[in-house]
């Protein structure tokens, strides 16, 4: 247990991520009282105003012992590209708590400060403000505490991403469809979805809905333009062809196939992919799918309960080459149970005979909806260092493969405050990736779970728009699910 006493300021929230993302699974405990500490633990953070002058200071005791103590002075002097008091103070205030968790820890980890999800956006919005590449570097290096190898990462992401995000326009949108059914559940999963072998009755149904809210969708947005579509879930290509045909067919009927910049179908798990599927889509102009290895190591993929080999994965990746699918894009997961170098080395050495358009590398997150939460103690998971190391070995590897980093995001509960990293061939960038996790376009999402944000570009902030997540409920309530986003779009 970790106990935590604040002075002149109540930023709970950002203290408790940055405490988590060094002691993931300890209790954290804030307290108004030092009579409320036991032992153990405890961090006493106090904010100082003194006529302008702010200051920060941490203080650690182990056991009543003080360890540790650290200051950050002059705050409101700190130039963090922003003039806000409060933004600075929040800053300074994690400041003080990093080079204490930093001691006691004897870790220092490379996102610095940070626990957000979505740290390109941060240097979006200095560029966006004039500052220089050199002022920015220094501001995320120097204030945010990143390593310079991730800062010149985002850096050089956000240039990538800024004409896919230029002139901003509140009238462009894409659009969002959740089909969230999969033939088994994923040990480390948490995304809502059913599995299709019990709700496998309800598809069509479901397909019904969906056509019906995206022909209101239709109607709510017309008069504006469409730029992508992401068809993700789940898997998609869990549900029949016709269904998936259906959905397709639906959208370019509404908004036009010509009007449509780029449109994904995650096809997801080799064991949904057929021949079949793969004519279909190329049938419908798909132009871009993903097939997920995860791991090109058998074992593993058993032990994350994926009912396929790493043979299928090969074929279906071929299969969609014969059949001349323009981009693939595979998903791979860093950290996995019992994976080591050697295992990663596995797979890219497999993956290097594919040469994959898009490369997605994911840093594995222990999510408190997966299976993994409750049975992790099974399991032997590797340390920073050893992250780092295979997290290094990917990197690699994209250059190897002239795969450049094109986006990037952070989630919650992530090992080692790690990162996902987007990789794309030159030109075969998903659009919809940077755009969605950018924040900077509408998004209508439709679906089961899905989340539709509305951007107000003058405000430089998206509203949350959320469908409900459960199947029952969404097939019931799908005239709210519309209503709610004709009140925010009028
Ligand atoms: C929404 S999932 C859908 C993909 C598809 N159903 C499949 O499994 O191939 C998108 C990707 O997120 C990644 N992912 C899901 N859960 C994760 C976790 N807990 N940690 C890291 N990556 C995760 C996986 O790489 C997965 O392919
Ligand atoms: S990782 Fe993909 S296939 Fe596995 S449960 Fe999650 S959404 Fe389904």
């Amino acid at each position: 247990m970790i106990y935590v006493h604040l002075i002149g300021h109540n930023f709970r929230y950002e203290i408790r991520e940055l405490i988590k993302a060094y002691y993931f699974s300890k209790k954290i405990v804030f307290i108004d009282d030092l009579d409320e500490y036991d032992n153990g633990i405890l961090i006493e953070n106090v904010l100082y105003n003194n006529i302008g002058q702010i200051r920060s200071i941490t203080k650690v005791y182990i056991d009543h012992s003080l360890i540790f103590n650290s200051s950050i002075q002059k705050i409101e002097q700190m130039n963090i590209g922003k003039h806000e008091t409060y933004k600075k103070i929040k800053i300074g205030v994690k400041q003080s708590l990093y080079e204490a968790l930093n001691n006691i820890s004897n870790t220092i980890l490379p996102w610095g400060i940070l626990t957000g999800v979505r740290p390109v956006k941060i240097v979006h919005d200095l560029i966006d403000n004039g500052f220089k590449d050199n002022e920015i570097l220094n501001i995320l290096t120097e204030q945010y505490k990143i390593f310079s190898e991730k800062a010149n990462l985002i850096l050089n992401i956000a240039h990538k991403q800024r004409n896919h995000i230029h002139p901003l326009d509140k009238n462009r949108f894409s659009l969002y469809v959740s089909i969230p059914f999969c033939p088994t559940r994923c040990l480390y999963c948490s995304f809502p979805s059913c599995n299709i072998g019990k709700y496998g009755y309800l598809v069509d149904k479901y397909t019904d809905n969906l056509i019906y809210e995206i022909n209101r969708i239709a109607e709510l947005m017309s008069g504006k333009s469409i730029s992508t579509v992401y068809i993700g879930g789940g898997t998609p290509s869990a549900i029949p062809n016709k269904n998936l045909e259906k959905i397709i067919k639906t959208i370019y009927k509404n908004f036009g196939r010509n009007n449509i910049d780029e449109i994904t179908v995650e096809a997801g798990r080799p064991d949904t992919i057929d021949v079949g599927l793969l004519k279909m889509l190329k049938e419908n102009e798909v132009d871009r799918i993903s097939i997920n290895p995860q791991t090109m190591n058998d074992s593993t993929l058993k032990v994350i309960g994926r009912q396929h080999n790493s043979d299928e994965i090969i074929n279906a990746y071929n299969l969609a080459k014969n059949v001349g699918i323009g981009v693939v894009n595979m998903d791979l997961i860093v950290g996995l149970p019992s994976e080591g170098i050697d295992e990663i080395e596995n797979t890219l050495e497999k993956l290097k005979y594919l040469d994959p358009e898009n490369l997605t590398v994911h840093t594995l997150a222990i999510k408190r909806g997966s299976k993994f939460r409750h049975v992790i103690d099974q399991y032997d998971l590797k340390d920073q260092n050893e992250l780092e190391a295979m997290l290094k070995e990917t990197k690699l590897f994209a250059e190897e493969m002239n795969l450049k980093p094109y986006y990037l995001y952070r989630q919650k509960q992530i090992m080692g405050n790690f990162e996902n990293v987007g990789y794309a061939k030159e030109g075969k960038e998903c659009i919809y990736n940077i755009k969605m996790m950018e924040e900077k376009e509408t998004i209508i999402a439709v679906g089961m779970g899905a989340v539709s944000k509305i951007f107000y570009p003058k405000e430089n902030r998206i509203e949350r728009v959320p469908n409900v997540k459960s199947l029952k409920e969404y097939l019931e309530r799908i005239d709210e699910m519309v209503a709610r986003k004709v009140n925010f779009m009028s």
